[in-house]
């Protein structure tokens, strides 16, 4: 990975990769009787009776929304925590980027708005819900939102600006190989699969599914980050060969999911054979036969699969009560942990498998294998 001496791709990036996002107005369909000042209360109970906050159901709902394609001024729809409808209001005007944008471009330059022209979805935690709903006082508990996403325009000509340019696919697919050499070469992915044939040899397992691993191809992306994202797909890999292996040469699917992948990134994971697939469906693949890998993700990986699925075996950074608490500042954490996530991992056993020396500043990932052979998704318990 030392060389990016790679001829440079200045086309502007296709439509699909998008900047920013903001929430427009929404509101309950049917706004219950009690109103919002019991909200809090009843999400809080909600959590308490382990109810799950999302759920496969509610985001395949929230999904054939954002693929219904309302337009400007159309309604989408997505279920708060007690399955009530919310509507949200589509809006494709030109604007402003959103106050708490931070792509670091929007300071510099303000004759830059954005064009927002595609919906997509945002999962609120009930951490996040508890702050929104303390900032908003809408008493909306929706933790599949649905989102504006759009790209930057020229704001006294609204002509689209140039989105950051990408390496071509040749030097990014030549990148690609040798980071999978370096990793196959690494004693962490030696001891990965040695920890895998002792632990999962017989557990049921018929998909790999790695989430928010990152791309690598954008010029902005500096080297040592695209070499680390790199090397977190080579471990996918790692993983998805180790089961083809395993099955006697069966091949199963090994998708990943990431809404930052520019076409580059997506043509060079197609090589290497892995399935792209947009946010949400990889939540909707996971389940209790599956190989779940997601690193430092700024989506709530853990809140969504404690609730959705009992995965075979899992690698994330390690869980314990002191990620319970979020950061000192009182940001919340991308990727928290609340007792749900601490309490299934009880389910687990955790193993370390060395990714501090092989994956640069990966040191907290941790392999958990489930200690029983079959399980059952938490909404069946
Ligand atoms: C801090 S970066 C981490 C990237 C890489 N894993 C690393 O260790 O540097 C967070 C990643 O989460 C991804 N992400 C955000 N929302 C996501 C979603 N809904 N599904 C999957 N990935 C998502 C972002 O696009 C971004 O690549």
């Amino acid at each position: 990975m030392e060389d990016r001496n790679i001829a440079v791709s200045n086309e502007p990036f296709p439509s699909e990769v998008t900047q920013n996002h903001y929430i427009s107005s929404a509101r309950l369909v049917n706004p219950s009787v009690e109103g919002e000042k019991f909200a809090r209360r009843r999400l809080l109970q909600a959590y308490m009776s382990n109810q799950p906050l999302f759920t496969k159901k509610a985001i395949r709902y929230a999904w054939e929304q954002v693929k219904r394609k309302p337009g400007h001024g159309g309604k989408a729809y997505s279920k708060d925590i007690t399955g009530n409808t919310v509507e949200f209001k589509v809006d494709f005007t030109i604007s402003n980027p959103p106050p708490e944008c931070d792509c670091g471009d929007c300071d510099e330059d303000i004759t830059r708005m954005i064009k927002w022209n595609k919906l997509s979805l945002l999962y609120a935690t009930k951490g996040t819900l508890l702050k929104n709903f303390l900032k908003r006082s809408d008493g909306l508990l929706c933790p599949v939102t649905i989102i504006h996403d759009g790209y930057p325009v020229n704001a006294e000509t609204s002509e689209a600006l140039p989105l950051p340019p990408s390496y071509h696919f040749d030097g990014m697919s030549a990148l690609f190989s040798a980071g999978i050499q370096n990793w196959k070469k690494a004693r962490a992915c030696k001891k990965l699969k040695t920890i895998l044939s002792d632990t999962a040899r017989s557990h049921e397992i018929n998909k790999t599914i790695g989430f928010a691993l990152g791309g690598f191809s954008q010029q902005e992306t500096c080297l040592a980050h695209a070499a680390r994202n790199v090397t977190q797909h080579a471990l996918l890999l790692t993983l998805k060969e180790w089961l083809q292996k395993r099955d006697g040469g069966e091949k199963k699917p090994c998708y990943v999911q990431d809404p930052s992948y520019n076409s580059v990134d997506k043509q060079v994971l197609e090589k290497a054979g892995l399935q792209v697939i947009d946010d949400p469906c990889g939540w909707l693949e996971v389940d209790e036969q599956s190989i779940v890998i997601s690193v430092a993700p700024n989506v709530p990986v853990k809140e969504i699969i404690a609730d959705i699925a009992r995965p075979a075996v899992i690698i994330w950074e390690r869980v314990g009560v002191e990620h319970l608490v979020p950061f000192t500042d009182g940001r919340d954490r991308n990727d928290p942990c609340s007792l749900r996530v601490v309490d299934m991992m009880e389910d687990y056993d955790a193993h370390v498998f060395g990714a501090g020396q092989d994956l640069s500043e990966c040191g907290s990932l941790v392999l958990y294998v489930r200690k029983s052979k079959t399980a059952v998704p938490p909404n069946l318990r």
